[in-house]
């Protein structure tokens, strides 16, 4: 069995666990108060799942969920993610993360500082522009007419195919945009964030983005 980690369990890191479980991945999941706080949620996740410190999680994983307010992204225990796909879901808020000078300009993007902190994970974006509700709701079978698309990015191969072969589980298309240098298009408040698209409009969404906001 695959063993997804993931390292948040508020929002997002809770509804990915709950989709993960139905499909059959074994979830170890972490906050930063300590496994005892996610009793609650590990009981609603049953047998597949259980809680962890967010390095346990680390190490238990084959791939890896980072989930956690953008602001604490160094605090992410890089070694035992060493060699592993690393799906980042986060997303900057100046107003609660604190500015970042170089995400302010544009000459970095929320994923390529993880992936500068993880440099021996494979960091692929994902998840970051759906709220958190619709991760389990709003998917549908491969082939559907219309079918929801999410977009990924990576600078390597491998972690973006990771992605788009877990969106197709969770039920949504996928759009490839290229290497994290491009994955500020879907980065906050561009046209593709947070709504509802398919993959023709999430391409041309992504394509009309602007490089600062
Ligand atoms: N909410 C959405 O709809 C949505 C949609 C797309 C993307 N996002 C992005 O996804 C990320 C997570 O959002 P969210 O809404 O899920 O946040 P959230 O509900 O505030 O949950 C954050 C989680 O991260 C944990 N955490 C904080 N610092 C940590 C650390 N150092 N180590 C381990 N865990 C830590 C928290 O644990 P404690 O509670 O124990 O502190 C909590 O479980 C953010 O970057 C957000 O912008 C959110």
């Amino acid at each position: 069995m695959t063993t997804m980690g993931i390292i948040g369990a508020g929002h997002i890191g809770s509804q990915i666990a709950r989709k993960a479980v139905q499909l059959g991945y074994d979830v170890v999941i972490s906050n930063s108060r300590g496994p005892e706080t996610l009793a609650e949620l590990v009981a609603e996740l049953g047998g597949k799942a259980r809680a962890a410190t967010a390095a346990e999680a680390a190490a238990a994983a084959d791939f890896a969920v980072v989930t956690v307010p953008f602001g604490h992204y160094l605090d992410i225990p890089a070694q035992p993610l060493s060699g592993k796909v690393v799906i980042d879901t986060n997303n900057y808020y100046w107003e609660r993360d604190g500015h970042v000078a170089a995400l302010d300009t544009g000459e970095a993007t929320v994923s390529g500082l993880l992936q500068e902190h993880l440099a021996d994970s494979r960091v692929a974006k994902g998840f970051n522009h759906i709220a958190a509700p619709d991760i389990t709701t709003t998917g549908t079978p491969a082939g559907t007419e219309n079918r929801r698309a999410l977009a990924t990015a990576s600078d390597h191969d491998d972690a973006a195919a990771l992605v788009t072969a877990l969106y197709d589980e969770f039920g949504f298309d996928s759009v490839n945009i290229g290497p994290l240098s491009e994955s500020w298009r879907v980065e906050r408040d561009r046209p593709a964030y947070v709504v509802r698209q398919n993959a023709a409009e999430l391409a041309e969404n992504l394509a009309k983005a602007p490089r600062v906001i």
